[in-house]
């Protein structure tokens, strides 16, 4: 019977093949252990030399790593490993022998790493994180269903700037000018005036030249867009919505993260409602531990992002930034124009940022004034007036970046590690 790691539990007694991989061995001359994976899993297959004819328990011993072979055996119990189960091996088909394959159970430097991410990605902790961020994922999508949105996918060739605040990747599109989608927001706005409650996930870019360990150039976004939902209804979604996300990481991926050494009882008090505070109290908070050069308007850094999640357990939402700090499309607050309808959602222990959202201007006239006062002159931008002027509503909505709220949920350090094969300053390979 063919079956593969993640399986064996129907299997105890039984014998089975899986197609594996040879991630380490030890070996003496009597017993080899190898430690084997399939993508599925990590499980040790024992090969006794007394049990198996010798040229089974020579290959055994010659195995080198990251070989591809078919093993073959009886699946035991086995409550030492993670697993639960391990194989007693009867037979071993060598399917591809790896020669000096580069990335030896030694420590290796992270240009090295990053250099060979083609491979970087079979090791354990590494396939960890990518389980984990299928189950962001996963959950994401079942949340939003759930919940009755509906998936819209925005373009990514576009011919606007939807931030304002942060570079842009150029290309010709034939005769005009394009750009990639820096967020899908404007045309999530259009799709709820036309769907009511819709969510789009996907790659966005950024042509930043920022080297932190929060910053991809190109990264993945959810965002939800709401009909009808003022600002409040809107954060009461996204503590919902994380909520969710960290719950089913700590439901379906207790093996992934005890192999990352994730502590989970910081993440089994990730429950709704989360803190709040005004961009004023976060200021005079900053001022009271010392940041003596933060002013009213100046935009928060990462020190002090971090200052401000360490006061709380939970992710806290910064509310209420001054209008002239955030993107021209934020709806201000009626009783103080100078700030607006808005919320960063900052994480504990560090990880910083991880959604920015707010109320949208709903108001033409007041559009109107904004596209002047940010020159968004141009045809590009017609359409989005437009949604003002053919019956506009309150709406809200928000985007989660996919790689550093996986950073969070699994205590990984930099968000290179949380995306397959990132994009950073200066990698483009592999
Ligand atoms: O705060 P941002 O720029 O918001 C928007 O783009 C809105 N249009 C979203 C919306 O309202 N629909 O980006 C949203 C999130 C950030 O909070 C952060 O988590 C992530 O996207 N993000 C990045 N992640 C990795 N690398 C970068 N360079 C990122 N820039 C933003
Ligand atoms: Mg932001």
């Amino acid at each position: 019977m063919k079956t593969t790691i993640n399986q064996v539990h129907k299997y105890v007694n039984q014998e089975v093949t899986i197609g594996a991989w040879l991630a380490n061995k030890r070996s003496s001359g009597k017993i080899a252990f190898l430690q084997l994976r399939d993508g599925t899993g990590y499980m040790q297959g024992v090969v006794v030399k007394a049990e198996v004819e010798e040229e089974i328990f020579n290959l055994a011993k010659k195995l080198t790593q990251e070989s591809s072979l078919y093993v073959t055996g009886k699946i035991v119990e086995d409550t030492r490993s993670p697993l639960g189960f391990e194989m007693q091996v009867n037979h071993l088909e060598l399917i591809h022998e790896a020669v000096d394959y580069p990335i030896t159970p030694k420590e290796h430097g992270t240009e090295f790493l990053m250099d060979h991410r083609h491979l970087w990605l079979r090791s354990k902790r590494q396939h960890a994180i990518m389980k984990i961020r299928n189950e962001v994922i996963r959950a994401t999508y079942e949340f939003y269903n759930k919940e009755n949105f509906v998936k819209i996918d925005p373009p990514i060739l576009t011919g606007t700037s939807a931030e304002g605040t942060t570079e842009l990747f150029h290309t010709k599109y034939f005769d005009e000018d394009a750009y990639l989608s820096q967020s899908g927001q404007l045309y999530m706005e259009a799709a709820a005036m036309a769907l009511g409650k819709v969510f789009s996930f996907g790659p966005t870019f950024r042509a930043e030249k920022s080297k932190t360990r929060r910053h991809l150039i190109e990264f993945w976004m959810i965002e939800p867009e709401m009909a009808f939902v003022e600002h409040e209804e809107s954060l009461q979604l996204q503590e919902q919505y994380v909520e969710y996300i960290v719950q089913a990481v700590l439901k379906n991926c207790q093996i992934e993260l005890d192999t990352l050494g994730r502590d989970k009882s910081k993440l089994e008090q990730i429950k709704a409602p989360f803190p709040r505070i005004t961009y004023d109290e976060a200021v005079a908070f900053l001022k009271d531990k010392g940041f003596d050069d933060i002013e009213w308007g100046d935009d928060f850094g990462a020190p002090h992002e971090t200052a401000i999640a360490e006061s709380y357990d939970k992710p806290v939402f910064i509310t209420h930034y001054p209008t002239s700090l955030k993107a021209f499309y934020m709806k201000p607050d009626p009783n103080r124009p100078e700030v607006v309808l808005c919320a960063d959602l900052i994480a504990p222990e560090g990880y910083g940022e991880i959604i920015g959202g707010s109320e949208r201007i709903d108001d033409l006239e007041l559009m109107e004034q904004r596209y002047e006062e940010h020159d968004l002159t141009g045809d590009a931008y017609k359409w989005y007036l437009e949604l003002r002027k053919y019956g506009s509503v309150p709406h809200s909505g928000f985007g989660l970046g996919l790689e550093r709220t996986i950073a969070w949920i699994s205590g990984t350090e930099h968000v290179r590690e949380t995306i397959p094969f990132p994009r950073l300053l200066n990698r483009l390979y592999p």
